[in-house]
């Protein structure tokens, strides 16, 4: 059912300028969370994300009898002592299709998972078979029913290390190959990996869990198992399509806006593409600031796998370039269907055409405030950022999508000058979240 009831009142023609400080990377948040029951015993992670996709996974993490805990604004404690279900709450999975990370440690550490079918989603059918794939390649028997999947170690002992490639670089699929490989009897190698810095922050606190992992973030990865690992601490890298957003969203209003605490590194990609469309950026250690001139030019973009230009920052590009006078053509290499947003941007005015991953946007005209609904995380950031610079006031519901990618982004907006007031009656605030204890 579409959130009607939360929604965002986003006055245009507001210049952001000012710093914003970026939170812990969702998309490592999650797996290395779901690393965690790897090992029995308690693990603590720092720079944790409050958004409801870690919420979600802290329940699922609880239906398997961990517990989870904050013990403190940012930091979260998952002990794992007294997991024993290996089939997690199916709802939960259904709810996020990054619960599928629970199968390789559940596999390796306890012989077997239980997984109910993840749906699609708005990208598309987002299938699992290279996830099953990899847990084959390493001794598992695969059971698939109409509505799970069970992954089941039918020889005695651990799971067997393996050699295998992978015909895409899946992130789930490698995440999910190196949690069960480090537990493994032997080794493992995955060719074709995925080379996102979400995947080198995995194999980080697998090492401080006691795994040998070797070549992460390049095309083979080698993880020498071990037949038992240890809790471990581990601090977050920052959010890169978090910093991503705001960095496109500064650009929108002809702004300057400096992120804190980021990895320029990780973000070439897009300071390159910002470069492109005329912007300034400027890069230190921990911070990147980009000045933005009035008139962007057009820029084309096609998504590809890290170091690629990432595929969650194109809807929010694609904001951007509807500003831009003159032609854009987006094309989309890594979702079946991720043009949503351009449905509610041509609500708004725009001019975009779309044929199959293909998107050709005309952009110069000013964008029409109206009342706009977002239909996933990414599209949901697209529409704030075109709202931004419409003329008018414009609403945009379905914020549960909002929600689920940034933590606290009307303030983190309104702090740097966006003229924005929400109505969201069951917003998660940081009390809420903590009834986790
Ligand atoms: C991760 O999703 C991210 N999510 C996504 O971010 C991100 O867009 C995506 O990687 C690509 O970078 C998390 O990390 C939690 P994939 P994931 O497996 O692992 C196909 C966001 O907005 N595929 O690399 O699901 C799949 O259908 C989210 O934060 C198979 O065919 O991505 C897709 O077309 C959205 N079979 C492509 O590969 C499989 O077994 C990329 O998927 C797995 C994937």
């Amino acid at each position: 059912m579409p959130d009607t009831q939360s929604y965002l009142d986003i006055e245009g023609g507001h210049r952001l300028n000012g710093e914003i400080p970026i939170y812990g990377a969702k998309n490592a948040c999650l797996p290395i969370m779901a690393a965690t029951l790897l090992a029995r015993g308690a693990s603590h992670i720092e720079n944790v994300p409050r958004l409801s996709d870690v919420f979600t996974l802290a329940e699922v993490l609880k239906s398997l009898g961990a517990k989870v805990r904050w013990t403190g604004d940012h930091s979260l404690e998952i002990d794992t002592t007294d997991v024993t279900c290996l089939e997690p709450d199916p709802e939960l999975v259904n709810k996020m299709r990054a619960s599928v990370l629970v199968m390789g440690p559940l596999f390796a550490r306890f012989g077997q998972a239980m997984i109910p079918m993840p749906g699609g989603c708005s990208l598309g059918k987002r299938p699992i078979d290279l996830h099953l794939f990899g847990m084959e390649a390493l001794g598992g028997t695969i059971i698939e029913n109409c509505n799970n999947v069970v992954v089941k170690n039918t020889k005695a002992g651990r799971v067997q290390g393996n050699e295998m490639e992978l015909r895409f670089p899946s992130v789930g699929a490698t995440e999910n190959i190196m949690m069960a490989a480090s537990l493994a009897e032997g080794t493992t190698t995955i060719r074709n990996a995925a080379r996102e810095p979400e995947i080198m922050d995995l194999a980080h606190i697998l090492t401080s869990m006691g795994a040998k992992v070797v070549g992460a973030g390049e095309y083979v990865i080698t993880i020498i198992g071990t037949p038992e690992l240890r809790p471990a601490d581990h601090r977050v890298i920052p959010d890169r399509i978090e910093a991503g957003t705001y960095m496109v969203a500064g650009a929108m209003t002809g702004g300057k806006i400096t992120l804190l605490d980021v990895c320029p590194d990780h973000m070439t990609a897009t300071v390159e593409h910002l470069t492109r469309a005329g912007c300034s950026v400027t890069t230190d250690i921990d911070r990147i600031t980009v000045e933005s001139p009035d008139i962007i030019r057009p820029t084309d973009i096609r998504t590809l796998p890290y170091p690629g230009f990432a595929t969650d920052i194109q809807p929010q590009f694609m904001a951007l370039m509807t500003k831009a006078p003159g032609q854009s053509l987006f094309v989309e290499k890594i979702f079946e269907r991720r043009f949503l947003a351009a449905d509610e941007l041509k609500r708004m005015g725009s001019d975009i055409r779309v044929l199959e991953n293909c998107a050709l946007v005309n952009g110069g005209q000013k964008l029409k405030a109206c009342e706009v609904t977002a239909p996933d995380i990414r599209a949901a950031a697209a529409l704030v950022i075109a709202a931004l610079w419409a003329e008018g006031s414009t609403r945009i519901s379905g914020l549960v999508h909002l929600n689920r990618g940034y933590e606290d982004p009307v303030e983190k907006l309104t702090n740097v000058g966006a003229r924005i007031t929400g109505h969201s009656p069951n917003r998660i605030n940081h009390k809420e979240a903590r009834v986790f204890k």
